[in-house]
């Protein structure tokens, strides 16, 4: 698989099989992306790999508090600006279109909407998961620095013919994921990702994305720079 069809393929996959991840599998994946860039190398990342018996204990957890409505932990971060501006908002809206609609769920339907989203909480079924910490007192160069590691991570899992689920969600349920992994004090959870086996029966349409005149200005005229060298 060369790197183009690793970027193009990963995708967050939000169905996985039972089968199982190899450790020596986990161990390879982890070692390359450990060359991930970061400013200054500081490697702000602190990741904890969790299969078997503990991410059960922790899916047995979060499920509890899913079906009893315990209120979400207070955030230690925003996930998104409080208003959304243009074209975020469309995005987000296309975003939510798309995902829910797959689903056969209405814009408005807050409750099927929640029972979708519970499924973050049980890793939608993957065998193996991975959560991503930074030091609370790390500032955005160090975020971007652990988002390239987290990006690299799913590429190689890709070249491994796993499939991945980068998620946010695990933040609200931060103490849960804390009671089990006992992570030093000062350690903010970013996210979770879902690691495993693609489950081919669960339908994924393809998340779109902007025109690249929307995202990306080129200055200059780099065609006619490169043929003059
Ligand atoms: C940092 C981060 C957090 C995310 N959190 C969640 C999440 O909690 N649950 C989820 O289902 N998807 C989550 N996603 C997946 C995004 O919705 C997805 O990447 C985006 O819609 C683009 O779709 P694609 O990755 O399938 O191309 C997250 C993605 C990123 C990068």
């Amino acid at each position: 698989m060369n790197v183009y069809e690793a970027v193009t393929s990963r995708r967050a996959v939000r169905g996985f099989t039972g089968r199982p991840v190899r450790r020596e599998v986990l161990e390879r994946v982890l070692a390359a992306a450990a060359w991930s860039p970061s400013g200054s190398n500081l490697q702000p990342w602190h990741v904890y790999v969790l299969t078997g018996a503990p991410l059960a204990e922790l899916k047995r957890r979060a499920g509890e508090r899913v079906a009893s409505g315990d209120p979400w932990d207070e955030r230690e971060y925003p996930m998104y600006p409080p208003e959304l501006k243009s074209p975020y908002r469309e995005r987000r809206s296309a975003f939510g279109r798309e995902r829910y609609g797959a689903l056969g769920v209405g814009r408005d339907d807050w409750e099927a909407r929640q029972r979708a989203a519970a499924a973050n909480w049980q890793c939608f079924g993957a065998p193996a998961a991975l959560f991503c910490y930074i030091d609370g007192d790390m500032g955005p160069p160090q975020w971007a620095d652990v988002g390239m590691y987290l990006q690299t991570v799913m590429l190689l899992l890709r070249e491994e013919g796993l499939h991945s689920c980068p998620q946010m969600a695990w933040s609200v349920y931060r103490s849960t994921v804390a009671e089990v992994l006992k992570p030093p004090e000062g350690l903010v959870l970013f996210c979770g990702l879902s690691i495993g086996y693609e489950d081919v029966t669960v339908k994924h349409p393809r998340t779109g994305r902007a025109p690249l005149g929307e995202t990306v200005t080129f200055v200059g005229d780099p065609a006619r720079r490169l043929q003059a060298a």
